[in-house]
C-alpha cells in the first residue's frame, strides 16, 4: 500500500456562506460552544462571533489551539463590526470535575446561556455504549 503526498484537493464553501448571512442576529445572547478548537466548534463559535453575539464562550481544553482559536477570533472581530466578547473558559469533556468546573465559572460571570452548542464530547458508559451502538452507526 502507498503513502499519499498529495495535498487534499481544496473544496470550495458552496451553501454555507448564504445560510449564515441569513441567520437572525445574535445580539444580546450568550453562546457557549464545547470543543471549538477547529472544525464544526470553531465554524459555530465564528458564526456566532459574526452574528455579533454579545458573549461567545468557548469550553477547550487548554492548548496551543485553543488560543489559537481565540486569537483567530479575536482577529474576527477587529476586522468586523461585531462587537462580541469571546473567552475561553478551560473545559475538558473526559473530566467531570473540569467540567463542573467550568459551570461554576460560567454561572459566576453569565446571567444565563442562551444557545448551548454540545459540539464535542460524550460520556457514554460501556452498558450504554453496547446498547446504542447500532444506532450511533445508523
Ligand atoms: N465531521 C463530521 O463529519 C461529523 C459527523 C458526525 C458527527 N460529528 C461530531 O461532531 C462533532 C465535531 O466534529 P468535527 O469533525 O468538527 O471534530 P474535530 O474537528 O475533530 O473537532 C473536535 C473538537 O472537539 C474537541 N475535543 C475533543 N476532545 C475534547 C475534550 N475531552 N474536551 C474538550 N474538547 C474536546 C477538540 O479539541 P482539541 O483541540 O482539544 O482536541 C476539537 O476542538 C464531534 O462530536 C463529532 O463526533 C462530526
Amino acid at each position: 500500500m502507498g503513502v499519499s503526498t498529495s495535498k487534499p484537493h481544496p473544496i470550495a464553501t458552496k451553501w454555507f456562506p448564504e445560510f449564515e448571512q441569513n441567520l437572525p442576529t445574535l445580539d444580546g445572547k450568550t453562546v457557549c460552544v464545547t470543543g471549538c478548537t477547529t472544525g464544526t466548534g470553531f465554524i459555530v463559535a465564528r458564526t456566532a462571533v459574526r452574528k455579533n453575539a454579545s458573549n461567545v464562550v468557548l469550553l477547550n481544553r487548554s492548548s496551543d489551539r485553543a488560543t489559537k482559536a481565540e486569537e483567530l477570533l479575536h482577529d474576527e472581530i477587529k476586522s468586523s463590526s461585531s462587537s462580541s466578547k469571546v473567552e475561553t473558559i478551560s473545559c475538558d469533556l473526559q473530566d467531570f470535575e473540569s467540567v463542573k468546573e467550568a459551570a461554576k465559572t460560567i454561572q459566576s460571570k453569565y446571567d444565563a446561556i442562551d444557545v448551548l452548542c454540545n459540539n464535542a464530547g460524550m460520556l457514554i458508559q460501556y452498558v450504554y455504549y453496547e446498547r446504542f451502538l447500532p444506532f450511533l452507526l445508523n
